[in-house]
């Protein structure tokens, strides 16, 4: 059988540490409220790189890491809702600054949700026989479109990439998914509404508030934990993998709280939840790639281990993964 597996992952985040006691000079709240509600300590906060540097920095991490020449790669997938333009996608310009003139690229939008997304894109054309490998990356840089005098969203973002070279394996790789989406729910979470002008109309200008994070937390916290315990177990029962075969699961980088939740609903204890926002805060399509890199890097996998990565975010959206590594 043909299946889509990770050979190697890379992350980058930006220089720049921010931590709560920074935020809590420009706006009123406390290192005490953020980690007691969120688990976040710091985040790493662009100082003037755009999206497209932590992207093309990760693509780069990945040839290097594979030593696969940027010409044999055949797919180039970022997921991303903060991209520098409109047009050009971000994994056009990865394209070019890796030379993978052979490839095709194009992004995908599914906020946080948006690694698993791309990730189950790559892993169709591969499955399909179409694409022999592929870059998969999220990537983000969340604090240009949140605004920073609203204490209740400021505080939660942080900025980075991370990603996975993956090819075509006999062995192992992704074993099984759910993804979704409830757009019926599109706006308890919404971000970079832009106005509609032009030189015929006089249209009134939208409130520029909407060009920024807008998020009903509640909402969103009672919509993450009921679809990703959902979907979890969907995906381990349709898989007839058990709970306790589950080596470590890869959560959306969120929030500690949802993932204790998560934890006690699956009967899967913490220890298995790998978890980072303390140091990075929530980066978005990029929280699951740069915590699963983590997990790599730091020699926690070993080759037939299962894990789930699970992720939740705007659109409403949710996607898990079992992947056998
Ligand atoms: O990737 C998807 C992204 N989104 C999420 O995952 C968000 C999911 N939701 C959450 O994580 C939580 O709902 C939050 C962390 C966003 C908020 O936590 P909460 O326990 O739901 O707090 P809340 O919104 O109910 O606010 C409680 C209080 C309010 O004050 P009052 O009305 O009780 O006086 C807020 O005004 O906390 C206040 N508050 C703050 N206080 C200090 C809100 N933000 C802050 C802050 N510092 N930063």
């Amino acid at each position: 059988m043909i299946r889509t597996r990770v050979i190697a992952t890379a992350a980058k985040a930006p220089e720049q540490v921010i931590t709560n006691e920074d935020l809590s000079k420009i706006v009123d709240t406390s290192d005490e409220w953020i980690s007691q509600r969120t688990g976040i300590k710091e985040r790493h906060i662009s100082a003037g790189e755009n999206t497209s540097a932590l992207v093309i920095d990760v693509a780069k991490q990945l040839l290097e890491k594979t030593e696969v020449p940027g010409e044999s790669i055949d797919l180039i997938v970022v997921a991303s809702v903060t991209p520098d333009y409109g047009t050009p996608s971000l994994a056009c310009m990865v394209q070019k600054e890796i030379g993978a003139k052979n490839a095709v690229a194009f992004d995908v939008v599914a906020a946080c949700s948006g690694f698993m997304f791309a990730l189950s894109t790559a892993d169709k054309y591969i499955k399909s026989g179409m694409f022999e490998n592929a870059i998969v990356i999220g990537g983000e840089t969340l604090s240009k479109i949140v605004d920073w005098t609203d204490r209740a969203t400021c505080v939660l973002f942080g900025d980075g990439a991370g990603g996975a070279y993956v090819e075509k394996s006999q062995e192992a790789g992704v074993v099984h998914e759910n993804l979704g989406s409830a757009g019926e729910l599109y706006d308890i979470l919404t971000e970079g509404y832009t106005n509609c002008s032009n030189a015929f109309n006089d249209i009134p200008a939208e409130i520029d508030s909407k060009w920024y994070v807008n998020m009903n937390g509640r909402e969103v916290f009672k919509f993450a934990t009921k679809n990703v315990v959902r979907s979890m177990k969907r995906v381990m029962e349709e898989a007839q993998v058990d709970r306790d075969e589950i080596k470590y699961i890869v959560p959306h980088q969120a929030n500690v709280r949802i993932v204790e939740v998560v934890s006690k609903k699956l009967g899967i204890p913490m220890e298995k939840f790998y978890m980072n926002m303390e140091r990075y805060g929530n980066t978005s399509s990029a929280s699951i790639p740069m915590a699963l890199n983590e997990l790599n890097e730091r020699g926690l996998l070993e080759r037939g281990d299962k894990i789930m990565l699970s992720g939740f975010g705007g659109g409403m959206t949710w996607g898990t993964m079992l992947i056998e590594w």
